[in-house]
């Protein structure tokens, strides 16, 4: 029996699209912690969405000495919010096959049991290889998958999803990529990252490509430059054994900072379709010339955090969490600026920055706009109006600001900087899917538009690489913040240098600080 969920033949009702077609999911590594707090989590929802096809199951695949009453126990009690009745029609579709993933005969084993589920359902062999394992691991899947002919589509459709990273670098990267598509074709390959299924950064391009207001000033001729933060008050929690080979600049840099970059960058795509946004999205990260090693040390920063407070706790510092290297050269923190040298971006600067154990969580784009060419509304050289920016909030507190300058009341022409809001929670009432019920939705479906492409991930390790060489040669000095602050001074002289400044850090809404008394 497997997952009779409501709304087996009606559309999907959350997300207004029919239901996936019939499949299963195998998931490569299914007692891991991405697993167990995301995945799982995702296809609970989907079922209760009505989004999952009647004859959907799941097959989990790992070390553990585990059989299918062993593996239910477990996840029942990593899935405490599914009701008593959902757990019923979840349950006897999961299955588990036990093994080493670099053993062969577990693939054989597999292999077996995806027939016999099929065949009991008499359904196609619809499969979604879920690779949530570590890097070094995605590769023997891929390999094993491919020996046994379990990639191919006879009998129904077969998708592989690899989580990031997607090597630890270019040479890596080009060696998985290569690995893979001798096995799978690319419009089979799903490789995410979890920024994309998140509402707000999709809608980065309906703010730019659904309106006409902003296209046209979306350039150099009127962009100041742009600022992307990623903060997280959070540090590194029990992943540093990842964390220690990975730092903020592979761990966040890499992936999730690019593709927003790229999302405020790109040109229009020709349709919304998977292939005419992600060729976009190469032009854009093409465009970055990686640094050289002197553009390097003038324009990167790494931090690692020490002990401090963050909300009023006592934190520890990096290097005496549980399992890091006492003398951990690891950045827990980076900003670096890029440049886009393309007709529409040339002379922008494009700041990011990323940092654990910060004062806040938020994660934010914003464009700063140049001042106006005339201080027509200044009594003084100091009282210009604050140039605009917009904000784009993506999480938390999800929302766009936009901030302009205005007549403050009275006789006198004094001017103050306001702003216009718009609130996710506010204008639409709904909860924001969490990212994984999307893309995992999207998966199912064979939509790849939120997925990154082959070529897309190598081109962001092609701007990577450099900067990881020339931090490893020690030529960018490791500095030191304090756990609950806003991340090291130097990030700051970083923009102040060209005049330029981050936003303060600030989780809050409303989305911008009103300061009266900027602009006179
Ligand atoms: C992951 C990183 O990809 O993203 C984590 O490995 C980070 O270190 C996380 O904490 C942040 O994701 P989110 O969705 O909480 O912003």
């Amino acid at each position: 029996m497997s997952i009779v969920v409501r709304g087996a033949v009606e559309p999907c009702p959350e997300f207004h699209l029919p239901p996936a077609d019939p499949c299963t999911v195998v998931i490569f590594g299914a007692v891991g912690d991405l697993a167990r707090r995301k995945l799982l989590p995702a296809l609970a929802t989907l079922a209760n969405e009505g989004c999952l096809s009647q004859g959907f199951d799941i097959v989990g695949v790992a070390r553990r000495s585990f059989d299918d009453a062993t593996y239910r126990e477990q996840m029942r009690r990593e899935l405490p919010s599914l009701t008593t009745e959902a757990w019923q029609r979840v349950a006897p579709s999961l299955h588990f096959v036990p093994g080493e993933l670099g053993d062969p005969k577990t693939y054989v084993r597999l292999a077996q049991r995806l027939e016999e589920i099929e065949r009991r359902q008499r359904r196609p062999a619809n499969r979604v290889y879920y690779c949530s394992v570590p890097p070094s691991l995605a590769l023997p899947i891929v390999n094993h998958l491919g020996d046994l002919g379990l990639a191919r589509q006879e009998r129904g459709w077969t998708r592989i999803v690899l989580e990031k990273p997607f090597g630890r670098n270019l040479a890596e990267a080009r060696l998985l990529n290569a690995e893979v598509a001798r096995v799978f074709g690319e419009d089979q390959v799903f490789r995410i990252d979890h920024y994309l299924g998140k509402d707000t950064v999709q809608n980065i391009l309906v703010f730019r490509f659904g309106n006409t207001l902003f296209e046209p000033v979306w350039n150099r001729n009127y962009v100041d430059y742009v600022t992307i933060t990623a903060a997280e008050s959070s540090g590194v929690g029990t992943r540093a054994g990842y964390y220690e080979e990975a730092g903020a600049l592979r761990d966040m840099v890499a992936n999730h900072l690019l593709q927003l970059l790229a999302l405020a960058a790109m040109e229009p795509p020709v349709a919304f379709e998977a292939n005419a946004v992600r060729n976009q999205k190469v032009q854009v990260l093409q465009a970055i010339r990686p640094w050289s090693a002197e553009e390097i040390r003038q324009r990167s920063v790494r931090g690692q955090y020490v002990r401090g407070f963050v909300q009023d706790q006592r934190v520890l510092g990096y290097r005496e969490e549980p399992n890091v290297d006492p003398a951990s050269l690891v950045e827990t923190y980076a900003a670096l600026e890029l440049r886009v040298e393309n007709w529409r971006w040339a002379g922008v600067p494009f700041y990011l920055r990323t940092g654990k154990r910060l004062t806040t969580t938020v994660t934010e784009i914003v464009v700063h706009f140049k001042r106006t060419p005339q201080a027509l509304f200044a009594r003084t050289p100091r009282e210009f109006i604050e140039p605009n920016t917009v904000v784009l909030r993506i999480q938390p507190q999800e929302g766009i600001a936009i901030a302009f300058g205005a007549k403050r009341p009275g006789p006198e022409m004094r001017t103050s900087t306001v702003h216009m809001e718009f609130d996710y929670q506010r204008a639409f009432r709904v909860r924001l899917p969490d990212a994984y019920v999307v893309l995992v939705l999207d998966v199912m479906r064979g939509d790849a538009t939120l997925f990154t492409r082959g070529d897309e991930v190598e081109a962001q390790w092609q701007i990577i690489d450099p900067i990881k060489t020339a931090w490893d040669q020690g030529l960018v000095p490791l500095v030191f913040y304090p756990a609950g602050s806003a991340g090291p001074p130097e990030a700051d002289a970083l923009l102040a240098r060209q005049g330029h400044r981050w936003r303060p850090l600030t989780s809050a809404a409303p989305l911008v600080l009103t300061n009266p008394d900027v602009g006179g």
